[in-house]
């Protein structure tokens, strides 16, 4: 047992055994570190560790209190969810207007945005960001549409590829193709292989990017089983490109939208190798690549291509701003098509936000800022698994995010996660109703829930209400 571990079993069973009440306040992290003659960051693990077990909570200003209602999450076991098995035919997609509807709801004033499909603004440095702006478009006066033709702008692409670098993923800047967000190079990359009527793989559940890029093209999807903790069924993608011609195959291998999973580098060899066998070209959507729990940065799809058939799309959307989308492109073999398809599809990229995002990257904190919002989601999905098994109606299971920022909830079956949106949406809280993320209407008692943001008594609140709201359809 590691030293925080053991501080922190030691805490808990004062607490258990009544030593601290609920509500009183326990030693401050700097008493702890001197009484026990630890280091700073030692109990400060520690602190961490309990929190996340629902232990104690941090006030602002006041230290750490023991939380009045102790969350449980150490003694009872969360039910795993089990692998999707859909049926391996291919379907045409119209997911659109639903998408926009929910979304258009989710962004109401005021509501609990549990449903948002994006990280809490107030922890992005959008103030430091916007300062880089403000002085850009004060310097530069003359702006000509050809500044920023694809592309893009070339000290993005540097410090772009300083990052992968950085990050142990050497990529080619000439690769690069700066896009409006991740949403752009997704959509630009499936436009590059395939054609209207062809077929795309698709994970199940998938992020519903993917499934409006298929429908924006006419291309129909096949959804492929999908394990909660090792993604993509390699065997079942195998048996369908057996059997059928398929397009490109579109995945998510980091933290996938909704499931949470960080696929294992033996997995992200063998889809390659696959697709390799098959000359099939794979659309990597790596937009939460910086928002791991682990140690260790996760490799990409992208790493282990020698063929060029990965079409790696990413953005800053969900790491740094969303309100600049700025994402790009690392297309492989197809790079000439994306940049071609990039011209034609708008031009350029704004300017301003692509030079704005490369100065911060070149003279910011954009690490700092990452590993605390990492710590932050690590520990505030823990709390909202918690919450959830202990409130929702018996049955739920839930995913165990490794990285990113959502929640993937199993309801019983007899809950109709529109029918819940709706309910929950007259209490001014949005959800993520399940039937976003497939193209077949499948996760009809799904939803999706955001933890990113900052863990108060509202989203608590709010969480106990969508429990009982469940309860009541059951
Ligand atoms: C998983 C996933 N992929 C892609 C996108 C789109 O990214 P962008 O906002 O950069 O266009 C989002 C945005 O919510 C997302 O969550």
């Amino acid at each position: 047992m590691k030293r925080y571990e053991k501080l922190a079993q030691d805490i808990e069973s004062t607490i258990r055994r009544g030593v601290f009440r609920p509500g009183e306040r326990i030693p401050s992290i700097r008493q702890t570190a001197q009484n026990h003659h630890l280091s700073i960051t030692t109990v400060v693990r520690a602190y961490v560790l309990l929190e996340s077990r629902g232990l104690i909570e941090s006030r602002p200003q006041s230290g750490y209190f023991v939380r009045v209602h102790p969350i449980e999450t150490t003694s009872k076991e969360i039910p795993e969810l089990v692998p999707s098995k859909p049926i391996a035919t291919s379907a045409h997609v119209d997911v659109s207007r639903l998408v926009l509807s929910t979304l258009r709801s989710i962004g109401v004033d005021e509501a609990i945005p549990l449903g948002s499909p994006y990280p809490d603004p107030k922890l992005f440095p959008f103030e430091r960001i916007n300062r880089y702006a403000y002085a850009i478009a004060r310097r530069k006066t003359q702006w000509g549409v050809t500044d920023e033709l694809p592309p893009g702008n070339p000290e993005l692409i540097r410090q772009i590829a300083r990052r992968y670098l950085e990050n142990g993923i050497p990529i080619d800047p000439n690769e690069v193709v700066v896009t409006v967000g991740a949403t752009e190079a997704i959509n630009l990359c499936l436009q590059a292989v395939g054609k209207p009527g062809d077929t795309v793989a698709v994970e199940s559940p998938t992020f519903y990017a993917m499934l409006h890029a298929i429908e924006r093209m006419g291309m129909k999807a096949i959804e492929i089983a999908t394990h909660p903790r090792d993604g993509i069924d390699i065997d079942a993608l195998a048996l369908v490109l057996n059997r059928r011609r398929v397009a490109a195959c579109m995945v998510m291998p980091n933290f996938q939208n909704p499931l949470g999973f960080q696929m294992s580098d033996d997995n992200k060899r063998a889809l390659v190798r696959l697709a390799e066998r098959h000359d099939l070209p794979i659309i990597e959507n790596d937009v939460y690549n910086e928002l791991y729990f682990g140690d260790a940065h996760p490799t990409a799809l992208k790493s282990y291509d020698t063929k060029g058939l990965v079409l790696h799309c990413a953005s800053f959307s969900k790491s740094l701003t969303s309100a600049y989308h700025i994402g790009w492109a690392l297309p492989g073999r197809y790079r000439d098509q994306v940049e071609k398809l990039k011209f034609l599809n708008t031009l350029t990229t704004p300017s301003i936000p692509q030079l704005a995002i490369a100065e911060y990257l070149e003279h910011d904190g954009y690490e700092h800022h990452l590993r605390h919002v990492r710590k932050l989601y690590a520990q505030q999905a823990n709390l909202m698994r918690a919450t959830v098994m202990r409130f929702f109606p018996e049955g739920t299971r839930t995913s165990q995010p490794t990285g990113g920022y959502v929640l993937w909830v199993e309801l019983p079956p007899q809950i109709d996660s529109m029918q819940l949106y709706q309910l929950a949406l007259q209490k001014r809280i949005t959800i993520g109703p399940g039937t976003m993320f497939s193209a077949a209407n499948s996760y009809r008692n799904f939803i999706r829930l955001n933890y990113s943001y900052a863990w108060t008594p509202e989203i608590e609140k709010a969480l106990i209400t969508i429990g009982k709201l469940a309860s009541s359809l059951m």
